[in-house]
């Protein structure tokens, strides 16, 4: 049995009420969408510092337009010159790069929404934190990757980090850290994705059209696939195991397909206390940038009587072994996470792009994982350096692998 370690988030003094400005680090992806919504219907209260994006120099200058920000900042240095023209005219300033990225990150703001996808979050979401910027925390990836290094970071940083994720931020909103003691168990909520009910045969010729089909949620396609071979829910284990001061055994997994009750955490004296949404992002978002008031959101309100019925179900492992290895790799430690991730993201990459089958995902995780440690690679990064150095180590094996997978993974 493994101990997590407690954040700070729940100990902080509370920012005073009133303006907050806010960075948004990953502005063109779904998480920025769904922010710059909000912020949209409260300019005044949320002014912009900056919006970050990888590739996409439209979204980018739109996002940045649509909430007048002081800066846009595109990681791929070669559509600076776009991004310049778009922007002509509005007194945006621009810049371009990875050092950019970071260096936007650590301007002075009251929140950076960490909306990156991928380990490629990491050095931004650090470089925020190093900076004593609070973080909305929606990139799990910081946490699967250098799981204590990075809470040792924000700790020593005295940085408040809050849960943006669904399920982490509905535990954030019953999870009562004064009684910490009294909680028995902590239970995430996973949609199933749309292989829910499929056999693993049908699983194995599945397109990836079929996979970005969830049926509840509309996020980016990373996450998406990762909700379809269920290494999203094990990715959020990972995540929680560090947020919140539980032991591995603590932390369970329940199927709700209708995707409204998000998150649970069971007392002591039997009371279970849940938080319950429509699967919708501004919520957990809004509850983020107001915290800790609460602020408005747009999202559809909930009729538990036009719902009628709400189903819970166990995850079936055999079908869905995603779950089974990332619980594998958080009892190895953040070594053995930081791999799962770096593997699974080049599996995702490869399904994505027709290389892999679907059930090729979970096995070039786990081969990748079974390699490095025959070779004894597998050692838990002491920095946030270390995990970046890790991570692409990784990626390494995992390309190095795919042939291997390839060839089985459409028969699995
Ligand atoms: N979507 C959800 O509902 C949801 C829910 C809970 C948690 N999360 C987590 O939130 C994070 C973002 O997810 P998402 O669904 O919003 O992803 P997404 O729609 O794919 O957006 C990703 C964002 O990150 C940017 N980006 C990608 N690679 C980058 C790089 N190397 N450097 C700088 N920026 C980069 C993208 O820019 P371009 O557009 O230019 O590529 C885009 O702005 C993930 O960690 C995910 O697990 C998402």
């Amino acid at each position: 049995m493994v101990t997590g370690t407690a954040t700070r988030m729940t100990t902080q003094p509370a920012p005073s009420a009133g303006e907050r400005r806010l960075t948004l680090l990953g502005a063109t992806g779904s998480i920025g969408d769904s922010t710059l919504d909000l912020i949209r219907r409260e300019p005044e209260r949320f002014p912009v510092e900056a919006v970050t994006a990888n590739r996409n120099v439209a979204g980018l200058a739109e996002a940045a337009r649509r909430v007048n920000a002081r800066l846009a900042v595109i990681a791929e240095p070669s559509r600076h010159g776009e991004l310049e023209d778009a922007l002509s005219g509005t007194g945006i300033e621009t810049a371009a790069g990875a050092d950019a990225i970071a260096e936007a990150a650590a301007r002075p703001v009251d929140l950076v929404v960490a909306g990156i996808v991928g380990a490629a979050g990491l050095g931004p979401t650090m470089a925020a934190i190093r900076a004593g910027n609070d973080i909305a925390l929606a990139n799990k990836e910081c946490l699967v990757c250098a799981g204590q290094a990075f809470i040792a970071a924000a700790e020593k940083a005295e940085i408040t980090i809050l849960p943006l994720d669904s399920e982490h931020n509905a535990v954030f909103q019953v999870f009562d850290s004064d009684q910490a003691d009294g909680i028995e168990k902590v239970t995430l909520t996973a949609s199933g994705g749309p292989f829910r009910t499929w056999s693993r045969a049908e699983m194995a010729a599945a397109e990836p059209e079929q996979a970005l089909r969830h049926p509840n949620w509309d996020m980016g396609a990373k996450i998406t696939i990762d909700s379809a071979t269920m290494m999203n829910k094990g990715l959020e284990i990972i995540e929680a195991f560090h947020l919140f001061p539980v032991t591995t055994d603590q932390l369970d997994v329940l199927i709700h397909p209708q995707s409204v009750v998000h998150g649970l955490v069971a007392y002591a004296d039997g009371s279970i206390l849940a938080q319950l949404g429509s699967p919708d992002m501004r919520t957990p978002i809004a509850h983020c940038l107001n915290w800790p008031e609460r602020g408005p959101a747009p999202s559809r309100r909930l009729d538990l009587a036009e719902l009628g019925t709400l189903t819970f179900e166990k995850p079936d492992d055999g079908r869905f072994p995603a779950l089974r290895i990332a619980r594998e790799a958080l009892a190895r430690g953040t070594g053995a996470t930081n791999i799962l991730n770096a593997a699974n993201e080049i599996a995702v990459a490869a399904f994505l792009d027709r290389s892999i089958g679907f059930l090729g995902i979970a096995a070039l995780a786990e081969a990748t994982l079974d390699r490095m440690e025959r070779q004894g690679d597998i050692v838990s990064p002491a920095s946030v350096e270390a995990a970046i150095e890790l991570d692409h180590a990784a990626r390494a094996v995992a390309e190095e692998l795919l042939p291997e997978i390839r060839a089985q993974s459409y028969a699995l």
